[in-house]
């Protein structure tokens, strides 16, 4: 790394400096890097290192360690989904499971970088706003380092999240409010004890550790790259990390051209998808990103993960999706639901809801002939439905009670 480029006004930081925000305007911060000395490490790909995420460590704002990290953050299957695509026609549909990362989300990946920087700076204590799945995967992965991590959740996020935060030993605060109180509140508390505060968006280094999704896609695929990856967005950081990785890539000359990045929102929670509808409706080609203003929603969905009523890495999402010429969907939480067990029926993968909406996206693209039948789509499965039983038990209903007799059996239609 050899620097940061705030995304709304474009002014630089050098690689020492110790603001997690642009000290000007207060705009998220990008890391830069010197791609050309990194293309000549990177020339032949990433080698034969590690099957963790710290393989891509050239590409990666941490001191290099031969220490290696204690869990296997990243390193995760990209399946061919045969019986799914089947379903709508379509012949070269993938899913990328997040789901087996060691707390069970694509969250892992900022935790992972973001820890290595904690240690890198001498930080001790790590902070985190979450709705559920970044403070689930803070707590983890601290515990498997030895490092204390504090968690702001609101209150009513998935008993199971929670759950694995104080099983793994993270201080969590249940806000009486919602993510977005949790958020603010999580900033200046940190401020206040000098916490180093990993939440989403805000810390830049999140946006590093998700961005390694994209070159694991692209190595499974050996070296193709897709027409379009799926991605479920609630703050937007997944989907910026996601397009971060792919022009990585065409920086060091890995690839010469970067897949769509298509955002899935909930139609209950869709800041992003509705402010590049606003910005592609103007008609602007030029856009000055310092004016750009990516708006708050009231956000009401079941989809926990990507309830947000203010994208916190809204702007760079924006950009991802607008430079990528990604599509905007905004499906119903109805759809959501129902893509769960189609998801888990067909492939054996069983997704949270913000981790089916890309499924349920898929359907409405197909159905108003945005994709082809022979385009590879990656769809990022990004959380295990273990996560939240509640919302899918919603649509599998109950088992079949039954007396332990073989008649019961038969009489329930065997
Ligand atoms: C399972 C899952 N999917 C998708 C997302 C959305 O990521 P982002 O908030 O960066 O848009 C999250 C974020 O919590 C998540 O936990
Ligand atoms: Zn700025």
């Amino acid at each position: 790394m050899n620097g940061y480029r705030c995304i709304a006004c474009a002014e630089t930081q050098v690689a020492d400096f110790s603001g997690l925000v642009c000290p000007s305007c207060g705009g998220n911060l990008d890391i830069t890097y010197d791609y050309a000395a990194i293309a000549n490490k990177v020339a032949e790909g990433f080698g034969d290192g590690p099957t963790d995420l710290f393989r891509y460590a050239p590409l990666l704002p941490v001191t290099e360690t031969d220490t290696p990290f204690p869990l296997r953050v990243g390193g995760t299957p990209l399946y061919a989904a045969p019986r799914l695509g089947e379903s709508l026609g379509l012949r070269n549909l993938y899913l990328k499971d997040d789901t087996v990362n060691p707390s069970a989300s694509t969250k892992d990946r900022a935790g992972a970088v973001t820890l290595r920087r904690a240690i890198d700076i001498g930080a001790e204590v790590v902070s985190v706003a979450s709705t559920g799945n970044a403070g689930s995967s803070l707590a983890c992965l601290a515990a498997a380092l030895g490092m204390r991590a504090v968690v702001f959740v609101p209150e009513d996020a998935p008993v199971a999240k929670l759950t694995q935060s104080l099983s793994f030993g993270a201080t969590v605060f249940a806000v009486r409010g919602t993510y977005d109180d949790a958020f603010d509140l999580c900033l200046a508390a940190s401020d206040e004890f000098g916490w180093f505060n990993r939440s989403t968006g805000y810390n830049p280094f999140t946006r590093e550790g998700k961005k390694t999704c994209a070159y694991e896609i692209w190595e499974s695929l050996g070296g193709r790259v897709p027409d379009r990856i799926i991605v479920p967005t609630g703050d937007g950081n997944l989907l910026s990390g996601m397009w971060k990785g792919w022009r990585d890539l065409r920086e060091v000359g890995l690839v010469d051209r970067v897949p769509k990045i298509d955002c899935v929102q909930s139609d209950a929670s869709a800041a992003i998808c509705l402010a590049v509808r606003r910005i592609r409706d103007s008609g602007q080609s030029e856009l000055d990103w310092s004016k750009v203003v990516v708006e708050a929603v009231r956000a009401d969905t079941i989809a926990d993960s990507i309830s947000v009523d203010q994208p916190r890495d809204g702007l760079a999402a924006v950009r991802g999706i607008l430079e990528s010429g990604g599509e905007t969907v905004m499906v119903p939480d109805e759809e959501i639901l129902a893509a769960i067990p189609e998801m888990a029926r067909t492939t054996g993968i069983f997704a949270e809801p913000a981790a089916a909406a890309p499924w349920a996206a898929v359907k409405q693209l197909v159905h108003d002939g945005k994709i082809d039948a022979d385009e590879l789509v990656v769809c990022l499965v990004s959380g295990s439905g273990l996560k939240d039983t509640a919302n899918a038990q919603k649509t599998v209903g109950s088992p079949l009670s039954i007396d332990p007799t073989i008649e019961a059996i038969k009489n329930a239609g065997e």
